[in-house]
């Protein structure tokens, strides 16, 4: 089944956007310091991976796994103190993975400024049963302009991702055959 007949069969159960979307808020210390005394990315893309995690278990009402996480922008520097806001929700789902995006904003301590949005990532997350194999998620339902305009730019990142490792494959496949060792 394609995906776009996938979101349209009605046996599959739905559910909206708002009902697993998910914010975690961080006050950002000395321990999460790079050498120029900024916050290291690797802390971000924690914190990322977290609120997109706890946004794909509460989706698909069970574990889920990060298969991927691609497009980690990271804007302006986060500093010791900043207040920040991890927002995350599901964007699109497929047969049992989900892409989430995920919007990380900092609230700078020592400004009355609003809050500055710092970077952006999309994950995607597989829902797994016990033995780990995928198992099925409800589609989601998005319910907004904004959430229905991410969920067809999803679509779009997802034909590429598909794309991409299909083109990669077939190199490596056509340099196997061609007896190309490397
Ligand atoms: C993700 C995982 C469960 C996929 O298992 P698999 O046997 O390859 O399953 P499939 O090929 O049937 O893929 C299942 C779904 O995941 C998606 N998927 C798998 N690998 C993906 C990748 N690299 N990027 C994006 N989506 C991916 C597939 O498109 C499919 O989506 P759909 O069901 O909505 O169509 C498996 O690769 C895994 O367990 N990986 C390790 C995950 C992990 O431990 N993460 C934490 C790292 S510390």
């Amino acid at each position: 089944m394609t995906d776009q007949a996938l979101s349209a069969d009605p046996t599959v159960p739905t559910k909206p956007t708002s009902a697993s979307r998910t914010t975690l808020s961080h006050i950002m210390t000395a321990h999460d310091t790079n050498l120029l005394g900024t916050v290291h990315g690797g802390v971000i893309m924690k914190l990322v991976d977290d609120a997109a995690g706890a946004v794909a278990g509460r989706h698909s009402g069970g574990p889920a796994v990060t298969a991927s996480m691609d497009e980690m922008v990271f804007l302006e520097p986060v500093r010791v103190g900043d207040l920040v806001h991890v927002k995350a929700q599901v964007n699109w789902t497929g047969r049992s993975s989900m892409e989430i995006g995920v919007r990380v904003v900092a609230e700078r301590w020592n400004e009355s400024t609003p809050a500055t949005q710092v970077g952006s990532a999309y994950l995607v997350f597989t829902a797994v049963d016990a033995d780990g194999k995928p198992r099925p998620v409800p589609q989601v339902a998005p319910e907004s302009e904004r959430d229905k305009r991410r969920y067809q730019e999803a679509q779009i990142r997802r034909t590429h991702r598909l794309a991409r490792r299909r083109a990669i494959k077939e190199l490596r496949e056509k340099r196997a055959a061609e007896g190309i060792d490397d």
